[in-house]
């Protein structure tokens, strides 16, 4: 076989079906036969053509897992038949100062998956070494691929937060990232609060470890987590910046709001929100390849799995849509045959 077929969007930023020719690896990266790609709430960069210097056409997805099927000449330490995944992170310089510091993710020259190169919406894709991390073998393909970006922002995110075992943490969102966030601040030993609109996740949520669920319909709702003495860390991964926003008054001491939703909307914070209580605000940006590696390994040492619904590559289109739509119960995935 020497064509593949994948799911791009085009310069016009509509979805196209293509088939295209078969690409060999360059010296120092992979061809992989994808198995598995989730579809990401940050696909919507690409599809609505969002991000700085984008080139079009684009065939997105960065949450791939699959067989790798052809390695370039100078590549030694991965072999044909393993199963690796890709996420955002795609190649990074080694030599930047965040390189330097082993912060890969924040590297100044990195290329990012799915955007930089073309990604997981097709049968095969190059990927550069630097991108990719063992999947083991106790994940299936479905299962892993939303572990390379939902995973590893979630897990990275609340691991290297201010929150210890028994503190109060809330997830913000009850999406594609949010229901790990939900599992992992679980297992990590947190009190462990979701926050959704309205009361159609509650059961769902409190299934995969949510000890308390807050509808943000509820006008109860910020009294309640302030009488629990307000949440250490707030993990935000709503895409609006007005509902974010909105939670700033929910943190306790020392709490630490954590924005992983990409809101296209400003987020409004006063002053007083913040040094009344030391509160803080910080950003955080996905995971290494070494990092996805350490949220399969949690993921596997703890039975953390995503919900997830399949989708045929030709119907990548309303796996999109799903997500989209908030509809999804909780990441579409793109299986291919
Ligand atoms: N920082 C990073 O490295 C990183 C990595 C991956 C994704 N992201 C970003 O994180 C965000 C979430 O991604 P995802 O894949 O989890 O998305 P998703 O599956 O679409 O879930 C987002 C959830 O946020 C809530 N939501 C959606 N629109 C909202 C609105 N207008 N106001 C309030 N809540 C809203 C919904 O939860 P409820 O129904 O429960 O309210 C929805 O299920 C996106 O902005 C994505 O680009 C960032
Ligand atoms: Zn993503």
């Amino acid at each position: 076989m020497h064509k593949m077929k994948g799911l791009q969007v085009n310069s016009s930023g509509n979805w196209e079906k293509v088939e295209k020719e078969l690409l060999q690896p360059a010296e120092h990266q992979v061809r992989i036969k994808v198995a598995a790609c989730g579809v990401c709430h940050s696909d919507v960069f690409v599809k609505e053509k969002l991000w700085p210097n984008l080139h079009l056409p684009r065939i997105p997805g960065h949450e791939v897992a699959g067989i790798i099927d052809e390695v370039g000449a100078k590549v030694t330490k991965w072999q044909k038949g393993q199963h690796v995944g890709v996420g955002w992170a795609g190649w990074h310089c080694n030599e930047c100062n965040a390189c330097q510091h082993g912060d890969y993710i924040l590297c100044e020259r990195q290329t990012i998956t799915g955007i930089d190169y073309d990604g997981g919406y097709a049968q095969y894709m190059i990927a550069p070494i630097e991108a990719l991390a063992a999947i083991p073998d106790v994940l299936s393909f479905a299962e892993a691929a939303p572990l390379m970006c939902a995973g590893v922002t979630t897990f990275n995110a609340l691991r290297h937060s201010k929150a210890r075992a028994g503190d109060l943490v809330a997830i913000q969102g009850i999406g594609g990232l949010g229901h790990l966030a939900i599992q992992f601040a679980n297992k990590m030993g947190f009190k462990t609060a979701a926050i959704s609109k309205g009361a159609d996740k509650k059961d769902l949520a409190t299934k995969l470890g949510a000890d308390i669920y807050l509808n943000t319909e509820d006008k109860e709702m910020n009294a309640q987590l302030q009488k629990l003495g307000g949440a250490k860390v707030i993990l935000a991964t709503a895409p609006s910046g007005k509902a974010i926003s909105s939670l700033l008054n929910n943190l306790g001491t020392k709490g630490e709001l954590i924005i992983i939703g990409a809101a296209p909307d400003p987020v409004e914070v006063n002053a007083i929100q913040l040094l009344s209580g030391n509160r803080s605000i910080q950003g955080w940006a996905s995971g290494s390849a070494i990092d996805i590696e350490e949220t399969l390994k949690f993921c596997a040492l703890t039975g953390i799995r995503p919900m997830i619904q399949e989708f045929q590559l030709e119907n990548a289109e309303q796996a999109y849509d799903a997500m989209m739509s908030n509809k999804v119960r909780f990441r579409s995935v793109i299986v291919m045959e």
